[in-house]
């Protein structure tokens, strides 16, 4: 694992930067393969990101939108990461309509639409085995360090076996992203601001610590990953 961490001055210097990077990413892996595969992150710190996005001048075409998690709610819900990231970003750009993948919520069993998104991962990576690799993985982390829907003690955290699983949220439920296929991304890039943030990012970086108290210990991935923080949220580091 190469675990980078950069402090910016503030949230705006962070979502500057995390724009850069990714915009940097895109170029890379269009001019390598000739697309990109991005998995969104909820929350509010990523979507200052996703509104930068939308001025940007891309190759949308090769670009393809999935999400890393999802609440199990429908994608007009107010709290779905999808409505989110298509109002702050993705209605606003020329990207073909088959090259946005959100997660299904609509039926009647997380774990039949954990199974469904897996079933079109497989096919879309042509990867019908073992974990697919994305280009990028954008995630956030909770102020109790979970991040994606990947929440303390809860079953999700230890599925090893499978590309999606069902997360628990104070009993609701979440579609997520399992650790084993956010760790096989060529890029984690974490973006995480504020003083809230201190106390679980002290204990993410600890030498030692509880990975199943704080989730976000357990994305160790292959490839790169960076960690953008704002001196807010980094302050006890
Ligand atoms: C979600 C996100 C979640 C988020 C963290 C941090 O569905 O809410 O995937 O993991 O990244 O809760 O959210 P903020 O960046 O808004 O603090």
């Amino acid at each position: 694992m190469n675990r980078h961490v950069e402090i910016l001055a503030d949230q705006f210097a962070l979502i500057e930067r995390s724009r850069k990077i990714v915009v940097d990413l895109i170029h890379e892996a269009v001019n390598a393969s000739d697309r990109f595969t991005i998995a969104l992150s909820g929350g509010s710190t990523p979507k200052n990101l996703y509104a930068a996005l939308a001025n940007e001048s891309l190759p949308w075409s090769k670009i393809h939108v999935f999400w890393g998690d999802e609440r199990y709610v429908p994608a007009t819900h107010q709290d779905s990461n999808q409505l989110m990231a298509r109002q702050a970003w993705l209605d606003k750009i020329e990207i073909p309509a088959s090259n946005i993948h959100p997660m299904n919520t609509t039926g009647a069993d997380p774990q039949q639409d954990a199974q469904r998104y897996e079933v079109e991962l497989r096919e879309f990576f042509q990867k019908p085995q073992g974990f697919p690799a994305f280009d990028l993985i954008l995630l956030g982390m909770g102020d109790d360090g979970h991040t994606a829907s990947l929440f303390p003690h809860t079953d999700a955290l230890s599925v090893g076996d499978r590309l999606i699983t069902v997360g628990n949220k104070d009993g609701q439920p979440r579609l997520t992203f399992s650790v084993p296929l956010i760790n096989q991304a060529n890029y984690v890039l974490f973006i995480v601001a504020g003083a809230n943030k201190r106390p679980a990012l002290k204990q993410v970086f600890a030498t030692q610590g509880d990975e199943m108290q704080y989730p976000s210990r357990l994305i160790q991935p292959q490839g790169e990953l960076l960690w953008l923080l704002d001196q807010a949220a980094a302050a006890e580091l």
